[in-house]
């Protein structure tokens, strides 16, 4: 957004009642059309600005669009989220961070959008993407870490979307399903799909693209698989805030991770939250099935498995489904 607009928001923020054009271009030192055309710009992002005859311009309402102004708001990092690029629609946050951080973005670096034409889940997953409805951001870091650490990154990030989703509604039933999605009475609420360009020793980038259903509305397609928080509440919820909320809890876990490297601060909080711990399962790995029972995680974020003969099996990737269940995504 340009600067005038940017601080035409800011007053019309300041000002509870109606304010004259001829008030804002005095304040700007810029002219009354000028004014009118940034109002106008405004109201094409979605602001809704009421305007009256002789008494000049309100600010009706803010815009639930996570757009770097927005979120700014609310934002209180240090690293994440200080630089923000916002679509209307892209194929996928995803690619469009892989894209950035290969041409040197910031660690930290932000993307987020309104729709995504081509959302990618795990495992070659489709990742429904409507617009104005839910949470689309990938976040760009740069760990001065090996690859096989940067592996513990999708733990990280499932413990921030649920200290987030938690600051957002406090008593919602979540729970963790190994290793990044997060589910709610059954269904499931939030996906993270990370990337990594590495060489053998040393890690390039890793974008952590998170997905979270904020105000999708129920539909038959989705029904028995998906929810979201609208459709757990009752209520619309803002994205923004919760974007907002996401990038602080990561940005605490991620730099608690660096200080002590390992995730053994944060493995009570996520059996706490583990919908698998102490159950059956099947966990489908690259070139294999590998039936056990869930102990919980290791220091490294493996899945530990107590097979039948009593052994203990890491399983460092995969998909894990409850035994006997099929799968879902
Ligand atoms: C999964 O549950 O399989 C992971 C879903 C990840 C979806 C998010 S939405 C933002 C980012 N962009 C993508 O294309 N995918 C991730």
């Amino acid at each position: 957004m340009s600067s005038k607009s940017t601080r035409i928001l800011e007053i019309l923020r300041k000002s509870r009642d109606y304010i004259s054009g001829e008030e804002i271009s005095v304040e700007l030192g810029v002219s009354r059309s000028a004014v009118w055309k940034s109002i106008g710009k405004l109201r094409g992002k979605g602001y809704i600005i009421d305007a009256v005859s002789n008494r000049g311009y309100r600010l009706s309402e803010g815009i639930d669009l996570p757009i770097s102004d927005e979120i700014h708001r609310y934002l209180e990092t240090e690293y994440f989220g200080r630089e923000i690029v916002y679509m209307d629609s892209v194929d996928s946050t995803n690619n469009l961070a892989m894209t950035l951080a290969a041409r040197g973005a910031a660690h930290g670096t932000v993307v987020t959008a309104d729709q995504q034409t081509n959302g990618r889940g795990r495992m070659g997953r489709k990742w429904i993407s409507p617009s104005g409805s839910n949470l689309y951001l990938s976040i760009i870091l740069r760990p001065e870490v090996s690859p096989a650490e940067a592996s513990q990154i999708p733990v990280l990030s499932v413990i921030a979307s649920i200290r987030a989703l938690e600051r957002m509604v406090p008593d919602l039933p979540i729970g963790i399903k190994w290793p990044n999605d997060i589910y709610c009475r059954g269904r499931k609420i939030s996906g993270t799909l990370c990337e990594m360009k590495a060489e053998i020793d040393r890690v390039n980038h890793v974008v952590v693209g998170t997905g979270i259903d904020v105000n999708m509305k129920p539909s038959d397609s989705i029904r028995d698989i998906a929810t979201s928080l609208f459709m757990e509440t009752g209520i619309e919820h803002s994205r923004v805030r919760l974007a907002a909320f996401l990038l602080e809890e990561f940005e605490n876990v991620y730099n608690r991770w660096l200080i002590e490297g390992n995730l053994e601060f944060i493995i009570d909080e996520w059996d706490r939250h583990s919908l698998l711990k102490d159950k059956q399962v099947d966990v489908r790995t690259v070139n294999r099935i590998v039936s056990g029972k869930v102990m919980g995680i290791s220091q490294n974020g493996a899945l530990k498995l107590e097979l039948s003969d009593g052994s203990e099996r890491l399983v460092y990737a995969g998909d894990a489904t409850l035994h006997g269940a099929s799968p879902v995504s």
